[in-house]
């Protein structure tokens, strides 16, 4: 409770706020659940409401003021999260973990350590000093709340409490019948920003690079669940000449069939009067999982995949994923921030087209907000790339040519992170993320 009637810096207003959004998401899942691992590459839940707290503590502690150690062992064991690519998962039992009630009490100690801090910097110029740190707080919090809430998309609906579930949105069909691929001419992409532009930005953000870009053709919408059920339908998924060697491998290590929030069920379909897909009388019938329903797929959101499902897409399409420097590059001009689904409008997609004034210079939709999009290029750093001191594994510990640069931003993105120059990044056989794609073509 702030006690003290001044207002808070507007950075530490966002601290708190941030710290309301974590914690509503926490209390959707049913207590009794709270330890469970709801995908097997991360953390039990549990770990998070550790780490959220955690990371605030050991980042401020020395760097903004002292805060005195408590529990080392717990600053320690929450200090940061994993990512295994491709096996290594973790076997931890929810034994090997401190009860709730610890996890609790260190969390409301170290905000209480560090509101009080916060507190005695509050109209003072240390805040400005600290604007870094404090941005690192809050947009490090920001993406949790995006990574848990797709975590959270994968436990069992009969785990968490469903009251908010939201109504299905389609419609309006805009997208029937417009030309599908926007052409944009030879030109210029700006990739990062200047160190001394004044701006936050997380270390992979800074090295301004200019990059030429030959002109190419984006599609005008991102690849719809109606358009991707078609490559399932044309057997893409059993087809390997689609897919890279690895990605093959994976999937059929895997045993994938379709995307992860995917069902199907096979019915017979002369009983509706339908035609049938396979000519034997039955038809699949699919389902998706949204965060707390399931509901009949709707076919003109954006296609949730993984970096190589999206792959073997366009290849069967004849085309490609942009490069970070096409998709910027078709990015231009458009507004990031106004109409879209971002900043926690809601849980799940909207319909690809619903949102005509979220359009760049070229007349590319959508590009912010609505699912983020996988690129074909590799996460690096950019020209000059230099980790911040005070976490230096953020970024680097991911230029490993095994992440993939993912641009834009999803429902459950905060407005902050839609700035052009923010970068995200994934492993490729990594299907939960909210993320889709559009294609290219030369
Ligand atoms: C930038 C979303 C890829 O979740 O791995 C959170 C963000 N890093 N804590 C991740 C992050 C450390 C990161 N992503
Ligand atoms: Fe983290």
């Amino acid at each position: 409770m702030n006690r003290d009637p001044r207002p808070h810096h507007p950075l530490v207003q966002r601290l708190i706020d941030a710290r309301q959004v974590t914690d509503a998401l926490f209390s959707i899942v049913k207590p009794e659940f709270l330890y469970e691992r709801p995908i097997r590459e991360r953390h039990r839940i549990v770990f998070y409401i550790g780490h959220l707290e955690a990371f605030d503590r050991n980042l401020f502690d020395q760097r903004l003021f002292e805060l005195p150690a408590f529990d080392p062992q717990l600053d320690q064991l929450f200090a940061f999260g994993i990512d295994p690519v491709d096996g290594g998962f973790p076997t931890d039992q929810p034994g090997d973990w401190p009860s709730l009630q610890t996890v609790r009490e260190y969390g409301l100690r170290a905000r209480e350590q560090i509101d009080r801090e916060l507190r005695a910097l509050t109209d003072s110029a240390r805040v400005d000093a600290s604007e870094q740190l404090l941005n690192v707080a809050i947009e490090h919090r920001l993406m949790h709340a995006e990574t848990l809430a797709y975590m959270l998309h994968q436990l069992p609906l009969a785990q968490k409490v469903t009251e908010l579930r939201e109504p299905v949105v389609t419609g309006p069909g805009r997208a029937n019948g417009v030309s599908s691929m926007v052409r944009v001419p030879a030109g210029s992409a700006t990739l990062g920003m200047r160190r001394d532009g004044g701006r936050f930005g997380w270390d992979n953000e800074f090295g301004e690079l200019q990059v030429d870009v030959p002109a190419f053709e984006i599609d005008r919408y991102m690849v719809t669940n109606g358009a991707f059920r078609a490559f399932i339908d044309a057997g893409g998924y059993r087809e390997p000449q689609w897919w890279s060697e690895q990605d093959w491998a994976w999937k059929e290590a895997e045993g994938i069939e379709h995307p992860a929030c995917w069902s199907r069920r096979s019915v017979n379909s002369e009983r509706n009067g339908e035609d049938s897909g396979e000519g034997n009388g039955r038809r699949d019938e699919w389902t998706l999982r949204t965060m707390f329903d399931d509901v009949p797929l709707p076919l003109d959101w954006p296609a949730y995949v993984s970096h190589a499902e999206a792959s073997a897409y366009a290849r069967w399409a004849g085309k490609a994923l942009p490069t970070e420097a096409q998709w910027q590059r078709a990015a231009q001009g458009a507004p990031h921030a106004g109409s879209g689904n971002f900043d926690f409008r809601s849980w799940d997609p909207r319909p690809v087209d619903a949102y005509p004034e979220n359009v760049s210079a070229f007349g590319v939709e959508g590009q912010f907000g609505n699912g983020w999009e996988w690129t074909s290029t590799l996460f690096d750093g950019l020209p000059g790339f230099e980790p911040f001191p005070f976490y230096l594994g953020y970024s680097a510990n991911f230029f490993d040519g095994k992440h993939y640069v993912l641009k834009g931003g999803s429902a459950r993105t905060a407005q902050c992170m839609l700035r052009p120059t923010f970068r995200n990044w994934f492993q490729p056989h990594y299907q939960y993320v909210y993320a889709g794609f559009r294609c290219v073509s030369a």
